[in-house]
């Protein structure tokens, strides 16, 4: 298209789903003639792709823009856009008005197929304020009007690396009391399953090794489509797909993970032993005020027969701390059921009040000390337990899926299990994208380590 030898540089923040549409945003400027830049402080254009789960996420976006219009090396402002989830907040929007005026664009994520188009009028009339594609609230769209979801076919840059994200379905319903997500992110809109099946077989063409599937909740895949099509029907056909090695998906939502979804699984070549189930609490009452729709006791129950269906597997989580209201109690629910149920590993969040969803309006909003030495605990417990788990993976032989250098010793590579613990391979030879058998000699909370495995001794879950 057009020749103009501007630059670009994109700054990602927040979840999976970010990630694979600033690879979307990346086509979408090349395509517009843009090249990539090698630092955002050279670029003409910086895209910041934000994230808004968290007020800590959105104070690290506010200080890097800050950064990316003044500390530039030339001097010259570049055009800033920022996009992703908080430029769908009208808060931020207004924030960009009155006080950070170097803000040039504003995109939701429903609309970053806009971004060329707004930046070139941004290059074109510098004069003009501020630029904005965003969605009107939820409150104001009807839900047939979809306007999260992104046209099919936009083009992505092709990122390095073994491993690339489909989105398979856009935003959520299911209005979380604490969570930002559905007000930013919309309705629940699932893909068409032959956009779908086309980008996998693609990806697998271009030699990517294992393919990750994203949603906010994808066991709900399907069921806004009128087709019979359901996540155990798609994870069948993708499973059948020539040449694909690894499938994993996230997120799942333990309310709508069935035993069906469990059965598929195991009778799968393909899909990893790897199961990501956000508990978020393990007190009942505190479950009930975030709308989770499920017990303690259900949940325990699909990791039993998650545990007792595909011996081996790993179950990780997510939980959040300090939720209004949340007593002494009703944290040690939680403690005690990760004793009970004994999972592989869990991201832990300091809960942070999102304006404009229900918890923030709850009464007995817990202190900040309160918050953080619950954190502690937890993380101090669920750390032993982690460590306990690997330990017993020492003397067996893993499946490790080669991905890149490791950060501490370049020499070696590291990549990670079918159940998705990180492996270091203490033999040099294997290059990303080789599937070796690794012995493991030596375990820690987040990696394993050891060489290649001699012939003659085989491999386990
Ligand atoms: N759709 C996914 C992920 C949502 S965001 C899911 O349902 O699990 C990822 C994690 O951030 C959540 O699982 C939750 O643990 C955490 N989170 C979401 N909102 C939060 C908030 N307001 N404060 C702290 N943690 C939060
Ligand atoms: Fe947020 Fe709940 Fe939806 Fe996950 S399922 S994105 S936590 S509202
Ligand atoms: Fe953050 Fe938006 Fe993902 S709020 S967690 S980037 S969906």
């Amino acid at each position: 298209m057009s020749n103009h030898n501007l630059t670009y540089f994109i700054e990602t923040f927040g979840c999976q789903m970010n990630v694979r549409d600033s690879e979307t945003i990346g086509g979408l400027l090349e395509q517009a003639g843009f090249s990539q830049a090698q630092d955002a402080l050279d670029a003409d254009v910086v895209v910041v792709n934000t994230c808004a789960v968290r007020q800590s996420a959105e104070d690290k976006v506010w200080s890097r823009l800050g950064q990316l219009a003044f500390e530039r090396r030339d001097g010259k402002a570049p055009v800033l856009v920022l996009a992703g989830c908080m430029a769908q907040l009208p808060q931020t929007v207004e924030r960009i008005r009155a006080k950070a005026p170097y803000v040039n664009v504003a995109v939701g994520p429903g609309h970053i197929h806009k971004i060329p188009e707004l930046v070139l009028e941004a290059l074109n009339r510098p004069s003009v304020k501020l630029l904005t594609a965003v969605s009107p609230s939820r409150t104001e769209a009807r839900r047939t009007e979809s306007t999260q979801m992104l046209p099919e076919e936009l083009p992505r840059v092709k990122v390095p690396g073994v491993s690339a994200y489909v989105t398979i379905m856009y935003g959520c319903d299911n209005f979380c009391s604490y969570c930002i997500v559905p007000f930013v992110r919309g309705p629940q809109v699932s893909r068409e399953p032959r956009f779908i099946m086309e980008e996998v077989e693609a990806l697998v063409r271009q030699g990517y090794i294992e393919i990750h599937l994203l949603g906010q909740n994808v066991n709900a895949y399907g069921l806004d489509l009128d087709n019979g099509i359901g996540f155990v029907q798609l994870l069948e056909s993708i499973d059948q797909i020539p040449g694909i090695q690894r499938i994993r998906y996230a997120t799942s939502h333990p309310r709508d993970f069935t035993k069906e979804m469990v059965d598929t699984i195991k009778q799968s070549k393909h899909i990893c032993e790897h199961f990501h189930l956000p508990l978020q609490s393990g007190s009942n009452r505190i479950l009930k005020l975030m709308h989770r729709g499920y017990t303690r006791e259900q949940y325990m129950e699909l990791v039993y027969y998650i545990k007792e269906q595909i011996p081996g597997a790993s179950v990780t989580t997510d939980i959040i701390v300090g939720f209004p209201g949340e007593t002494d109690q009703d944290f040690q629910d939680t403690l005690d059921l990760l004793e009970q149920v004994r999972l592989d590993g869990a991201f832990t969040f300091i809960y942070s009040p999102r304006a404009g969803t229900a918890a923030a309006r709850m009464a007995n909003q817990l202190p900040r000390k309160v918050k953080s030495d619950r954190l502690q605990e937890l993380v101090k417990v669920q750390n032993e337990i982690t460590q306990e788990i690997n330990n017993a993976l020492v003397g067996t032989v893993q499946e490790v899926l080669i991905e890149e250098p490791d950060l501490r010793n370049p020499e070696y590579f590291r990549g990670r299990t079918r159940t998705n613990k990180l492996v270091v391979c203490t033999t040099k030879g294997p290059k990303p994208g080789d599937l070796v058998n690794v012995m493991i000699e030596e375990a820690g909370t987040w990696h394993l380590k050891g060489p290649l495995a001699q012939a003659g001794q085989h491999k386990s879950l």
